[in-house]
């Protein structure tokens, strides 16, 4: 039987939250909601690309954009060859260890940051595997040095994700290529965040060079076109040529259009930087509205997520649902705010004492929070 589906879990308190007049404002699942350029919708509908199969491992097109992207925004030279398509990035992460698998047998797990996206795991569990997590250190990056050595032996990769979601932090990317390197384990590293940093520049793995890494690239977060499906993976030539003839086997294909209207998205950086602004601004006026209902936020390093320690009043008092102070939190937020928000428990359970808040709904929708909230304090609520 398959789990129930992380989101699913909220039902209850998208029920509450919509009691509120104006109804719910959804700040759990992080899919955009500003819009993506016109001119890509316009190529989207103008490709004339439908007829024919697409090619399975992405059009020369898309290829030669993603690099150019790649060079453009964060000076790393990526080959035409060693790029493929894949139909946005989670069908990948979830494919991952069950194709590995499938060349190198001997091998049965899968390293994956303790707190982090759920479908590192769920991508072992489908391919039969051992999800590993690794813990982070104070600093937030993975503790590298936890792994045992017989975990390392087992190993088909290791994912690492920076800006990560659900935390905002950013990976030491150098020394997960080292450690993949000297494990002989390849390193997987999710950047779909990656326009979305805040401290320094956006930072990708192939800094370091191709040789046993892959980085994974998404348009979903970076132009908002989740609903498009489009991503691609770059970096060790051997490892992006046997996935992408294996994808193809399978029937993998990002569709002609959308590969097209991705391309154009690619070569486009305005709009990012317009939705960088707006995110900047989305997550400095989020955390002032928590913050004057007594939560604390700090600003993440990268990504459009805030991560909020659950305030102690809720850590003390477990409250009446048993499901731990996140969740506590969470329908505190959904009964004073009218805001959905994800217990930080659904990215592991180092993210028990935390909830997630996506900065994915436009100003007046977070404005109408912040009116809801003004009155309302967490001193105060818990004990009533
Ligand atoms: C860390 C991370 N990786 C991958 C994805 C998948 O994005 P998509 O399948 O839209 O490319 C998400 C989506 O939320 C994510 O947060």
């Amino acid at each position: 039987m398959p789990p129930v589906y992380p989101f699913d879990k909220l039902t209850v308190f998208a029920e509450l939250a919509q009691r509120h007049e104006g109804g719910a404002v959804d700040l759990s699942i992080g899919t955009p909601c500003d819009p993506p350029p016109a001119e890509v919708l316009e190529a989207l509908a103008t490709s004339g690309s439908e007829r024919g199969y697409p090619a399975s491992v992405g059009t020369v097109e898309l290829r030669e954009a993603a690099s150019a992207w790649m060079s453009r925004r964060f000076g790393v030279e990526a080959a035409v060859s060693a790029i493929a398509a894949c139909v946005g990035t989670k069908e990948l992460v979830a494919g991952v260890p069950h194709w590995l698998r499938l060349r190198t047998p001997g091998r049965d797990t899968v390293l994956y940051p303790l707190l982090s996206y759920p479908t590192y795991e769920m991508g072992a569990i489908l391919a039969q595997c051992r999800a590993v997590a690794v813990p982070a250190r104070p600093d937030g990056t993975m503790d590298l040095s936890s792994i045992l050595p017989e975990d390392a032996g087992r190993a088909l990769c290791l994912w690492v994700n920076s800006p990560g979601n659900p935390g905002g932090q950013l990976e030491d990317l150098a020394a997960a290529a080292a450690w993949g390197r000297s494990h002989g384990v390849p390193v997987f590293s999710d950047e779909c965040y990656i326009e979305f940093t805040w401290a320094g520049p956006g930072r990708t793995i192939l800094e370091y060079g191709p040789e046993g890494v892959v980085a994974v690239h998404s348009l979903s977060k970076r132009s908002n076109l989740a609903g498009l499906r489009a991503g691609f993976f770059a970096g060790d030539p051997d490892l992006v040529e046997y996935l992408s003839s294996l994808r193809r086997h399978a029937g993998f294909m990002v569709p002609g259009p959308v590969q097209h209207a991705a391309a154009v998205a690619l070569r486009d950086d305005a709009h990012v930087d317009r939705q960088r602004a707006i995110y900047l601004e989305r997550l400095t006026r989020f955390a002032e509205v928590l913050s004057d209902s007594g939560i604390r936020a700090q600003p993440p390093g990268g990504s459009f997520y805030l991560w909020v320690a659950v305030p102690e009043q809720f850590v003390a008092d477990a409250g009446p649902s048993g499901a731990g102070p996140a969740w506590e939190l969470t329908r505190w937020l959904a009964e004073h705010g009218g805001v959905l928000v994800t217990p930080g428990d659904t990215y592991g359970r180092a993210g028990a004492g935390h909830v997630r808040v996506a900065l994915v709904q436009p100003d007046q929708r977070l404005e109408l929070v912040a009116r809801r909230l003004s009155t309302a304090r967490i001193s105060s609520a818990t004990s009533s």
